[in-house]
């Protein structure tokens, strides 16, 4: 059988037999993938695409790592499985580095399958912990989908899955359709945090057991919070013995330029949740790292929480190897520098010929680019949670000039892997000024 035959069997056994996530089943045309090198992949035809959505912004390494595939064969040759209950040394390793990592008062690590168990297990530790029941979160998120995390997330994918409670939505900071009317980005800081302190003095601090909000908002919008916001909702956080918790699932391990995006914001939260970068998503893993505030208070309590798979060794040596690997090739300085010297001004210089960019956001290797109607209205390409026309024109004309995007809403998200090399950022910019000049015609202004 030749490789495209291959891959029509392939396609046409999946859309009998494989079940999508948040689709229309019957609506989906699925690219099948047959290979991945660094920032591309390929299709069973031999099309090259270049990987600008990094899967769903997790491949922070780059697709099949010589040194993560190495690690993970050679862990699979001594011991694939273990039981959480037994001690292995790349369940050990990967907590080592991942607490080192995290803020010196971290030490302990809960290892998970994904991000949605972290964000799970860290409201667990914190409601445990702190005695009480609410958590707040921010209606621009997205926390996972399984039953406490998917009513977490304030985004549209909550409206269908809301059977958790003791949960409360807030306005997070986000000048660009600011609910505050804010004219600067200190003012929206302020005037979101004097919010988040009203709806914890309405709820009733000793009710809230945590504040669990993503570092950069990702999903929702890649929107970076205003300088001190954070620092004013750890404090919030301190002074009435609430848990913060940072979502870092999909900002962490290198995505915005930082091992964690806190670093950026003078924060230290007491619970991280990760998962994604962590080791790629080669093998599924997350996790929660804590303070030890947090975790010595089940030193002599039962902690009531565990998964067959926690710290799955095949996973975990993954990203022992990925954690090195980034350190030794300085993966995360180059997410810095593309950020600051390619993405950043080049998706600027985008926005200065396509009136249709209403903004764009980011640091790093997190960007996005909301794109409008008209600038003056800030009226979106798609309505929140919808899509439009446009929006469907502009992923197949990226599709066709084989960039793999990942399209949110109204918006672009701008998430290479992080090892990106300066010609492929470039290539990759090029490619989406050709598409969207098939698309400018839908702006209105
Ligand atoms: C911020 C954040 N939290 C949690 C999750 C859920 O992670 P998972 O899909 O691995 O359960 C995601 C996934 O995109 C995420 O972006």
């Amino acid at each position: 059988m030749s490789n495209a035959a291959e891959g029509k069997a392939i396609y046409e056994m999946d859309r009998e037999h494989v079940f999508y996530s948040w689709s229309v089943q019957g609506s989906i045309k699925p690219l099948v993938i047959e290979s991945g090198e660094g920032s591309y992949v390929w299709d069973y035809d031999g099309n090259r695409y270049l990987d600008f959505s990094s899967q769903l912004v997790n491949t922070n390494i780059g697709h099949q790592h010589p040194k993560v595939v190495k690690a993970i064969q050679e862990q699979a040759g001594l011991l694939t499985t273990i039981s959480p209950s037994h001690s292995n040394k790349a369940r050990a390793e990967a907590a080592k580095r991942i607490s080192d990592l995290a803020p010196a008062d971290h030490k302990k690590i809960f290892f998970t399958v994904g991000g949605a168990e972290a964000v799970e297990n860290a409201v667990r530790v914190a409601r445990v912990k702190t005695g009480k029941r609410k958590v707040l979160a921010a209606y621009r998120s997205y926390h996972g989908n399984t039953g406490f995390a998917i009513n977490l997330t304030g985004e549209p994918r909550r409206w269908a899955n809301e059977y958790a409670h003791d949960i409360v939505h807030f306005m997070g900071p986000y000048l660009y359709r600011s609910e505050f009317h804010s004219t600067s980005l200190e003012e929206e800081g302020e005037r979101a945090l004097k919010h988040l302190q009203d709806v914890v003095m309405y709820e009733g601090a000793e009710t809230i057991a945590a504040i669990i909000i993503e570092t950069v908002i990702g999903t929702a919008g890649i929107i970076p919070p205003p300088p001190d916001y954070l620092a004013g909702l750890q404090k919030l956080c301190r002074d009435n013995n609430i848990a913060y918790i940072a979502d870092e699932v999909m900002a962490g391990f290198g995505r915005t330029g930082e091992w964690f995006a806190y670093q950026h914001y003078g924060v230290e939260p007491d619970i991280i949740c990760f998962a994604k970068g962590v080791n790629s998503g080669y093998v599924p893993l997350g996790g929660i790292s804590m303070s030890t505030e947090f975790s010595d208070y089940f030193e002599d309590r039962f902690y009531p929480g565990g998964l067959t798979y926690s710290g799955h060794p095949l996973a975990c040596a993954a990203a022992v190897a990925t954690i090195d690997t980034m350190k030794e090739e300085r993966i995360v300085e180059n997410a810095k520098l593309i950020g600051e010297t390619v993405l950043g001004p080049m998706l600027n210089s985008l926005a200065e010929r396509h009136p249709i960019i209403g903004e764009v956001r980011g640091l790093g290797c997190f960007w996005v680019l909301e794109l409008v109607k008209d600038r003056k209205t800030r009226e979106e390409l798609a309505p929140y949670g919808g899509s439009s026309p446009a929006m469907a024109e502009l992923g197949a004309e990226l599709r066709k000039r084989g960039l793999m995007m990942f399209l949110s809403g109204n918006r672009v998200n701008v998430v290479p892997p992080l090892v990106i090399t300066e010609v492929e950022a470039k290539d990759g910019i090029a490619r989406i000024d050709d598409a969207l000049a098939v698309i400018d015609r839908y702006y209105e202004g």
